[in-house]
């Protein structure tokens, strides 16, 4: 394939899951929104073979023939999966050429916002207009490959969001996927609230896995109350319904903690937003840790804003926008 550029920048959305988490990896329904953040690649070539990666404070250089071995080694920090990226992405097109690479984030990593998977996206996007290339189902399975160096087991759910952007269902269905675009409310708007907690997706999707191993029965009976309340979601966002999305979505909390993957924090932020007139709020992504959103009605923003004054928070609409050459 011929090079058509020395330089490229793309960026992608970070996202919240507004249903469904977890269950989603067992083949249940999830319902994710791309929101304002965005994660920004930007590249250009080297006339050497060494790959210099800036990330988050991080700043590594590797040439592109030892970066196979970060494998073996195994990864130290969160710039070392993204080198395997790099190298697959080139691989794809027979390219083998360094690069300078910067990566800029508009959110925290480890937010619980979908910043692996925007990370990867972003960058494999980058590489593919290189070439002039922008073929999302390619750049899916790219990112899904990313997912899985980064954590084993993953649904596929968050590299579909930071591709497609907007508001979509998504269900896995052995080795492919059903993404359904729903309409949304422009205006609407969700306040995110950090925890401060930082949480390791792998390590989450691990402990859930090991419960549905030791008590497939409860499981079983908790993943069915996840699809009800996702199904009944739907319903109610396309009624614009939003008192109704409020109580599922503290529904949905209550379910998840009961699944054991919330925290003390994430119990009280959310019960903190309950008592300050959101409609509903509960954690999102793999939980542990990472992040809260808060459904709330006009009348309630400045309530919100001002109780939650002393915590790192944002207020977001849905962003249609996925993947994007900057
Ligand atoms: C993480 O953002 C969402 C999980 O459901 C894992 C996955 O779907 O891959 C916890």
């Amino acid at each position: 394939m011929k090079l058509l550029k020395v330089y490229s920048r793309a960026s992608a959305p970070t996202k919240i899951i507004l249903f469904g988490e977890h269950f989603v990896v067992y083949g249940k329904p999830a319902i994710l929104a791309a929101i304002e953040k965005r994660i920004y690649s930007s590249i250009n070539i080297r006339n050497d073979n060494s790959i210099n990666l800036n990330i988050n404070n991080i700043h590594e250089e590797i040439d592109i023939d030892n970066i196979l071995l970060l494998k073996d080694k195994g990864f130290t920090n969160l710039a070392h999966p993204l080198f395997i990226v790099i190298y697959d992405t080139l691989m794809r097109f027979n390219a083998r050429f360094g690069l300078n690479v910067k990566i800029d984030s508009d959110v925290p990593f480890g937010s619980g916002l979908g910043t692996s998977s925007a990370a990867s996206a972003s960058l494999i996007t980058t590489i593919f207009n290189l070439f002039g290339m922008f073929d999302k189902e390619e750049i899916f399975s790219l990112t899904l490959n990313a997912e899985k160096l980064i954590h084993n087991n993953p649904s596929g759910a968050d590299p579909a969001i930071s591709i497609s952007g907007g508001l979509i269902i998504f269900r896995k269905y052995d080795d492919n996927k059903m993404i359904i675009p729903l309409e949304y409310d422009k205006e609407l708007e969700f306040m995110i609230v950090y925890s401060g907690e930082e949480r390791i997706t792998g390590k989450m999707v691990d402990n859930v896995r090991s419960i549905k191993d030791k008590n497939p029965q409860l499981f079983e009976i908790f993943a069915n109350k996840s699809e009800e309340i996702t199904q009944d979601a739907i319903q109610a966002l396309k009624n614009k319904d939003y008192a109704l999305v409020g109580k599922l979505m503290t529904k949905n909390h209550e379910l998840l903690n009961r699944l054991g993957v919330s925290s003390q924090t994430l119990n009280r932020l959310v019960e903190h937003a309950l008592n300050n007139g959101a409609l509903g709020a509960k954690l999102t992504g793999a939980g542990g840790g990472g992040s809260i959103i808060v459904l709330f009605n006009a009348d309630n923003r400045n309530r919100l804003l001002e109780a939650f004054k002393g915590n790192k928070i944002f207020v977001t609409k849905i962003s249609n926008n996925g993947i994007k050459i900057e």
